[in-house]
């Protein structure tokens, strides 16, 4: 039998609709144009408003004396991008693309100081009440207390615009008891606004590239 135009039809249709079909909510980041967020590549984040601030960068101060190591702040100015962060999947073989739901590391690129040994965002301690348990760097890879993931934001200010939350996960590179995933929000300590694991609005940012 001569396969028809409508079999033709039929097929297409069928790889639409299975491949449309997510098999769970892991799937690729996009940054703020769209574009797919590369794996182990700087990217800067910020909001999705900037009126809100500007993008997140170190501090080697805290209430005007030099601390090590840095904090993860975000920049008061919104016309600054802040630094940039590279986003590394630890899940094996090779992937161009970041995915959602994945444990990765964020590396902050070469260490600044003397006493940054490594510059991978970290938690001290999850325990702790605020300001404790403020993100600095000074963490190491695949570390529980380095182990984030990127999430989906759930209710995004733009519907046009991909945003997403960050999630710490120390649970998912084996430390400690199952437990669900903390969540990262701005925790605002002295007009200072730090990344920090919290129960209050996850914080909501957008991938730009470097
Ligand atoms: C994390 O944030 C989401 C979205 O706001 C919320 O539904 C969830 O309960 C939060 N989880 C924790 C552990 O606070």
């Amino acid at each position: 039998m001569k396969p028809t135009i409508l079999s033709y039809a039929v097929f297409i249709l069928f790889i639409i609709t299975t491949q449309s079909i997510p098999s769970a909510s892991v799937h690729v980041v996009r940054d703020i144009y769209g574009e797919k967020v590369l794996n182990n590549v700087p990217y800067y984040i910020g909001p999705v408003i900037w009126a809100r601030g500007g993008g997140i960068k170190l501090t080697n101060t805290k209430d005007h004396k030099p601390v090590c190591p840095s904090y993860v702040v975000q920049d008061p100015a919104e016309v600054n991008k802040g630094g940039h962060f590279t986003f590394t999947l630890s899940i094996d073989g090779e992937h161009m693309y970041l995915q959602t739901s994945s444990i990765l590391g964020i590396d902050s690129g070469l260490p600044k100081g003397l006493c940054e040994v490594s510059t991978f965002w970290k938690i001290d301690d999850l325990e702790a009440k605020a300001p404790s348990n403020l993100i600095t760097i000074g963490g190491i890879f695949e570390d529980d207390y380095s182990c984030f993931q990127v999430v989906d934001y759930p209710k995004p200010t733009s519907p046009k615009i991909h945003s997403y939350m960050l999630q710490l996960c120390p649970s998912y590179c084996g430390g400690g008891p199952p437990r669900p995933c903390f969540n990262v929000t701005l925790y605002q300590d002295k007009g200072v606004r730090h990344l920090a694991t919290g129960t209050g609005t996850p914080f909501e940012f957008v991938f730009q590239k470097a």
